[in-house]
C-alpha cells in the first residue's frame, strides 16, 4: 500500500482513535507496536510516522521506548503527547515530572509561524492530559506553541522533519486538531488524499478477484452490519461465485431475515440460502435457563445448521472453496498484539469452526468500524442496516432471562421493534450504541380495562458507550420513554408492565445474561 501513516502504539486507545482520523484525512494509516526497529520501517518505508500518546509516565520503570535510530530516517514524524514528551527525552531535551500537569481544556497560544498550525489564530483551546510535561525542547528545535503550564506544548525541527505535540489533536475537544493533523499529512508529509470509500471498495474488489480466481464463495450473514458489508463487496467483486447462508435462529429481531432477502436477493441477486431453523432452536432450548448454556446450545446449532448447508453445496462437485469474514481492524490488532482478546470470548456466535476447511477472504479486515458503515453506504445498503447497533450473536436469547420459548421470543421481538421504533422517532438512534427490550420471565399482576392480568414485564435498556467496554444508561427523555411504555402496554400482547434499567456497565454488562 502507498502512502502509509504508521501509528507507533503507546496505548492502544490513543493509537487507534489516531489512526482514525488520519484515515478521516484520507490518508490510510497502520498500528504499529513501539518496538519496531529502524530497519523494519525502513524497510516498510511509511510516508509519515505518528507517536501515540500513552498511559505511562517517559520516567517508569517499564516505559516503552521507541528504537531512536528511527529518528534519523527522515520520515517526517509527529510526536503527540506520551510521544512528544518521548521524542522530547530521546533527542536530548527535558522532559519534567512536575506534579503539576494540565487536564482538560487548555488554551494554546502560538509563539511563531509554523506548518502545522498554519491558519491559527494567536489562541486556541486544546485538550491536554498529561502528568509529566516537555519543560525544554531538543536544541535543534523551535518551539511554536505554549500553554500555561507548560512552556512547550509545540515543537518542530523542520529541517529533520520532526514534530511535537504535547496537547492531543485527535480528540473532538481540540479546536484545531483534525485540522492540524492535515496539516501534518498533506503539507509536512505531502501526502495526497487519496484514501476514500471508492479507492478502498476498488483496492478490496480487486484484492478479492485475485484471491478466489474462479472459485465460489461462501458467506453467513447474520443481519449485522459487517457480515453485511463484507457479502456486499464480494457481491460486487464475484457476485455469480457467491452463496450467503443465512440462519433464521428464531431468535432476530423483527423483520430482519425479510430484510436480508429483500437486500441480497432482489437488489443484489444474490443466491441465497435461507435457513428456517427456528424450531430446532427452540426445541434445544426447552428448559434451558442458565445464559451460557443458552450461549453454548444456540452457538453450536448455528454452527451445525451452517456446516449442513456448505455440504449441501460441497455435494456436486465444485463445492465452495472459501468463506467471508466480517473481521474488522481493530481484531486484526487485538489478535496481533495478544491481549484483550479473551474479551470476547463468550462472543462467539457465528464464528465458525476451524475443520471446515474454507479458506478465508476478509475484505474488511484493514477497516475501522466507521469505515465499514461508509462503505456499506456507498455500495448501496439500506440505512437500516448500515447503521445497525450491534445485536449480540445469540439474538433474543440473551434478552430473555430464564426459559426462551416462542412464545416470549415473539413478545420481546414486538416489544424490541417498538422500542427501537420510538428511539428512531426521537431521532435518537445513531447516538446510543445499543437500545433494545429485555424480557424477564417473571410475570406480574397489572389491571387493564375491567380485568386483572397477569403478564410479563418489559425492561428498557438504552445505553451510551463508544466501544462496549464501558457503558452508561442513556438519559431518555420522559415523554419518549413515555411514548414507549404506552405503545408496549397498548400494541405488545403479554405485556402489562414496563421498567426501565438504569444500569451502567460496569458495574452491569450492557446486555442482561
Ligand atoms: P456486554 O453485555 O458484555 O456486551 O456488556 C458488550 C457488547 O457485546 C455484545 N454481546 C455479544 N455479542 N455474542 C455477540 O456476538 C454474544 O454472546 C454477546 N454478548 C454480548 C453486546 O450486545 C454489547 O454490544
Amino acid at each position: 500500500m502507498n502512502d502509509t501513516v504508521f501509528v507507533v502504539d503507546f496505548g492502544a486507545q490513543y493509537a487507534q482513535l489516531i489512526a482514525r482520523r488520519v484515515r478521516e484525512a484520507h490518508v490510510y494509516s497502520e498500528i504499529v507496536p513501539h518496538t519496531i526497529s529502524a530497519d523494519e520501517v525502513r524497510a516498510k518505508a511509511p510516508s509519515a510516522i505518528i507517536l501515540s500518546g500513552g498511559p505511562k509516565s517517559v520516567y517508569a520503570d517499564v516505559a516503552p521506548s521507541l528504537d531512536p535510530a528511527i529518528y534519523d530516517l527522515g520520515i517526517p514524524i509527529l510526536g503527540i503527547c506520551y510521544g512528544a514528551q518521548l521524542m522530547a527525552l530521546q533527542l536530548g531535551g527535558h522532559v519534567a515530572n512536575t506534579g503539576i500537569g494540565e487536564y482538560g481544556r487548555t488554551t494554546v497560544t502560538r509563539e511563531g509561524p509554523s506548518l502545522l498550525m498554519a491558519e491559527w489564530p494567536l489562541e486556541t483551546t486544546a485538550w491536554m492530559s498529561h502528568g509529566d510535561a516537555i519543560a525544554e525542547a531538543p536544541a535543534s528545535f523551535v518551539v511554536t506553541a505554549s500553554s500555561p503550564e507548560g512552556p512547550v506544548a509545540v515543537m518542530e525541527d523542520v529541517e529533520r522533519c520532526l514534530y511535537a505535540t504535547q496537547f492531543h489533536p485527535e480528540v473532538a475537544h481540540t479546536e484545531r486538531g483534525q485540522e492540524m493533523l492535515s496539516n501534518f499529512l498533506h503539507h509536512v508529509a505531502g501526502i495526497p488524499p487519496t484514501w476514500t470509500n471508492t479507492s478502498i471498495i476498488e483496492d478490496q474488489v480487486a484484492a478479492i478477484r485475485r484471491q478466489v480466481g474462479d472459485e465460489k464463495v461462501l458467506c453467513a450473514l447474520s443481519g449485522g452490519v459487517d457480515s453485511a458489508v463484507a457479502a456486499a463487496l464480494v457481491t460486487k467483486a464475484v457476485g455469480t461465485q457467491l452463496t450467503c447462508v443465512f440462519v433464521d435462529t428464531g431468535l432476530m429481531r423483527k423483520n430482519e431475515g425479510d430484510q436480508i432477502e429483500e437486500t441480497f436477493v432482489r437488489q443484489f441477486g444474490v443466491d441465497l440460502v435461507h435457513v428456517k431453523a427456528q424450531d430446532r432452536f427452540f426445541d434445544a432450548l426447552e428448559g434451558v435457563t442458565d445464559p451460557e448454556a443458552k450461549r453454548k446450545i444456540i452457538g453450536e446449532l448455528f454452527i451445525r445448521e451452517f456446516e449442513a448447508v456448505a455440504r449441501d453445496l460441497a455435494e456436486g462437485d465444485e463445492g465452495p472453496k472459501f468463506l467471508v469474514q466480517g473481521t474488522l481492524y481493530p481484531d486484526v490488532i487485538e489478535s496481533g498484539s495478544g491481549h484483550a482478546a479473551n474479551i470476547k470470548s463468550h462472543h462467539n456466535v457465528g464464528g465458525l469452526p476451524e475443520d471446515l476447511s474454507f479458506e478465508l477472504v476478509e475484505p474488511l479486515r484493514l477497516l475501522f468500524k466507521d469505515e465499514v458503515r461508509r462503505v456499506g453506504e456507498e455500495l448501496g445498503l439500506p440505512a437500516e442496516i448500515v447503521w445497525r447497533q450491534p445485536f449480540p450473536g445469540p439474538g433474543l436469547g440473551v434478552r430473555i432471562i430464564g426459559e426462551v420459548t416462542r412464545e416470549r421470543a415473539e413478545i420481546l421481538r414486538n416489544a424490541d421493534y417498538v422500542v427501537v421504533d420510538e428511539i428512531r422517532k426521537a431521532g435518537l438512534y445513531r447516538e446510543l450504541w445499543q437500545s433494545f427490550a429485555v424480557l424477564p420471565a417473571v410475570r406480574t399482576v397489572g389491571v387493564m380495562g375491567d380485568g386483572r392480568t397477569y403478564a410479563y414485564p418489559i425492561v428498557i435498556r438504552a445505553v451510551t458507550s463508544d466501544d462496549a467496554m464501558t457503558a452508561d444508561w442513556a438519559r431518555l427523555p420522559y415523554d419518549v420513554i413515555e411514548s414507549i411504555a404506552n405503545r408496549l402496554i397498548r400494541e405488545v400482547d403479554g405485556v402489562n408492565r414496563v421498567a426501565l434499567d438504569v444500569t451502567s456497565k460496569p458495574p452491569g454488562t450492557i446486555e442482561w445474561e
